[in-house]
């Protein structure tokens, strides 16, 4: 796997905060690697450092083999950027923001083919304060992708977006990283994380905490997993034994085990004992409680 953004033991401080102490992490090509943790955990700054937008006071960035700093201007023509809570002039209109920023660039993708992609071919003509919030950011994305880059940065591209615009973003987020290029974001939102990445980089005060895909970090600090199902039969608890300790509250039975074997562990002694099951289901822990388990506090605390 080629590394397309490495980054190591980077810092970088306001005056007396410290919003940086210490990251380092590689982002593959192809990837869509995320930058998770709460408000104020230093996503922002790590990623506006990545991308040449803020001068570290330590470590070393290398993005597609350029300096961040050094090579400015060349980076520049290989990286799209989304900020965190951008802003347009009121009364431009959507094209005329695309126009203006295509004349940014020496090379640019079929506009038209650009915003129908992201579902704003019937706002072309509209002005930015009258687009929703979801069509604000899938606006920034395409301002972002416009010049076909290699690398694109988003920064908590879904916060304050309700659910149905939010997982419109996550599907364009995987179409760009299918068409082959690598997403960088940010986000404190774990599910998002989950759904989307597919590795992640937990960030708490400046500093990388773990790293891996989303399953690889539930499966090494959240093993447990429950299986809750009801049944009529009798004796269910005695046809259960090897599997454990099994609660039962009225006709619903819960298992508590660990491992990814457990739960095709509990599905076979159910067939092999022809039990008859009514209701099945099982809990999976997920990245929110991986974080929960890493922190001691929850992501929105
Ligand atoms: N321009 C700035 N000047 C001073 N402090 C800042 C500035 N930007 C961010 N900070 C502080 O740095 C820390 C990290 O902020 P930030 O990188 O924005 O985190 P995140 O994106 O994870 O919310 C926070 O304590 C924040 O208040
Ligand atoms: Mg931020």
């Amino acid at each position: 796997m080629i590394p397309v953004i490495s980054v190591s033991r980077l810092g970088k401080r306001y005056g007396r905060t410290t919003a940086v102490r210490d990251v380092s992490l590689e982002v593959f090509e192809g990837e869509i690697f995320g930058l998770i943790g709460p408000n104020g955990a230093g996503k922002t700054t790590t990623m506006e450092c990545v991308e040449g937008n803020r001068v570290p006071d330590a470590g070393t960035i290398s993005v597609l083999g350029l300096d961040p700093q050094r090579d400015a201007n060349a980076l520049r023509q290989r990286i799209g950027v989304q900020h965190q809570e951008a802003q347009l002039q009121k009364r431009i209109k959507v094209w005329e923001a695309v126009d203006l920023w295509a004349s940014l660039y020496p090379r640019v993708v079929d506009t038209d083919a650009l915003l129908d992609r992201l579902g704003l071919a019937a706002k072309r003509d509209s002005w930015f304060m009258t687009l929703s919030g979801g069509q604000k950011q899938r606006l920034f994305i395409a301002l972002a992708l416009i010049h076909e880059p290699e690398v694109v940065f988003l920064d908590e591209l879904t916060t304050g977006l309700d659910p149905q615009a939010r997982r419109a973003i996550w599907a364009l987020v995987t179409g760009i990283r299918d068409r082959g290029t690598t997403v960088f974001l940010t986000t404190h939102l774990m599910e998002e994380a989950e759904r989307l990445c597919d590795r992640v980089a937990i960030i708490e005060h400046g500093c990388i905490i773990e790293l891996g895909t989303p399953a690889e970090l539930v499966r090494k600090h959240c093993p447990e997993r429950t299986a809750v199902f009801t049944s009529d039969d009798a004796d269910v608890i005695e046809r259960m034994q090897g599997l454990g300790a099994v609660e039962r509250n009225g006709v619903t039975y819960t298992l508590r085990g660990a491992g990814d074997d457990f739960v095709t562990g509990v599905i076979n002694v159910i067939a092999r004992e022809g039990i008859r099951v009514r209701g099945f289901r099982t809990e999976i822990p997920t990245l929110e409680d991986v974080f929960l388990k890493l922190t001691g506090h929850g992501i929105r605390d």
